[in-house]
């Protein structure tokens, strides 16, 4: 039996517990959130399409009840409030640093084992809360800004190339913000030509610099923050850590050294599988690289130094 909660059922979690349900990730999706009726009218919602769909997957949704989440393999923080258009990420730390430290106690409360996943943004510094408020071993805690972003990055490629999304191969490093992301543009290949052998340089900037606001275009347009890809980027994770699948996912992790960093959380490529981050990839940046992401990191210790902890 696998068991993953998801903590928030606003419009990323509640997407995220439906792609997982729909990919049948886990045994049993658990949606908890602060506001009476919304988990489990979601929850049946999506249950009312498990005969239509040949949905194997329970899902439920309780209201602030910590303890139907006990036992979770995995346990998701969407928890917070969303940006407003015209909003960074990094604005939000004041109200969700309270919120997602809370979460952070209470889920591990009746799921110590749990690996979590952090979605809530500033996603890199909320990550790098939930190590210092949990004490965890670094490999449990896993941010997934890096999955979505390289996802976006992949649509925008695919988008100059004319080509199908599937077979674009590309990853975005850094942090989880408008100007932190790097999408490395190197190493994007269209079934392993590479990208930049394909575009000019100009329309690779835009392809760059496209996915860099990917995020806050979608804000502006939907006058709130995205969730059909942040929801499925984090079913994506999930499935990785629960099918033990060694898969290699841009994440946030806990660096300890690894690329010139540390004492933060940030995007690099992992190998995600059972018990969470089971390796971070280290890739031979060049000198333009190093630089993105030395000042990439700056940015992300500045946003640290905001936390209350
Ligand atoms: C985004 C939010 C979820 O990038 O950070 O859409």
């Amino acid at each position: 039996m696998s068991k993953v909660t998801v903590v928030g059922a606003g419009n990323v979690g509640a997407t995220a517990a439906n792609v997982m349900a729909i990919r049948e990730v886990a045994d049993e999706v658990v949606m908890i959130d602060i506001k009476e009726g919304v988990s489990e009218g979601k929850a049946m919602d999506m249950m009312q399409t498990a005969n239509l769909l040949d949905m194997n997957t329970r899902i439920c949704g309780v209201t602030n009840n910590y303890e139907a989440t006990a036992n979770s393999d995995v346990v998701v923080i969407t928890s917070g409030i969303p940006r407003k258009p015209g909003m960074t990420r990094e604005e939000l730390i004041g109200v969700n640093a309270g919120i997602v430290k809370q979460v952070t106690e209470s889920v591990l409360k009746y799921s110590p084992n749990a690996v979590i996943v952090c979605v809530s943004n500033p996603m890199d510094t909320m990550t790098y809360l939930i190590h210092k408020v949990s004490g965890l071993p670094k490999n449990r805690i896993i941010g997934m800004g890096g999955a979505l972003d390289s996802s976006r990055f992949k649509y925008y490629l695919s988008k100059a190339l004319g080509a199908n999304p599937n077979e674009v191969e590309g990853f975005v490093i850094g942090g989880h913000g408008d100007t932190t992301m790097i999408p490395m543009r190197r190493f994007a290949t269209l079934r392993g030509i590479p990208c930049e052998t394909l575009l000019d340089k100009e329309t690779m900037d835009k392809v760059v610099a496209d996915t860099m606001v990917g995020g806050a275009t979608l804000t502006k347009l939907l006058g709130t923050s995205a969730w059909y890809a942040p929801g499925a980027a984090t079913a994506e994770v999930v499935e990785a850590v629960i099918h033990d699948q060694d898969a290699i996912i841009p994440c946030s992790a806990l660096l300890e050294g690894e690329y010139g960093e540390k004492d933060l959380c940030i995007g690099v490529p992992c190998v995600l599988g059972k018990g969470g981050i089971k390796k971070i990839c280290e890739i031979e940046l060049n000198e333009e690289e190093k630089e993105l992401f030395a000042k990439s990191a700056a940015a992300v210790h500045k946003t640290n130094e905001a936390l209350p902890c």
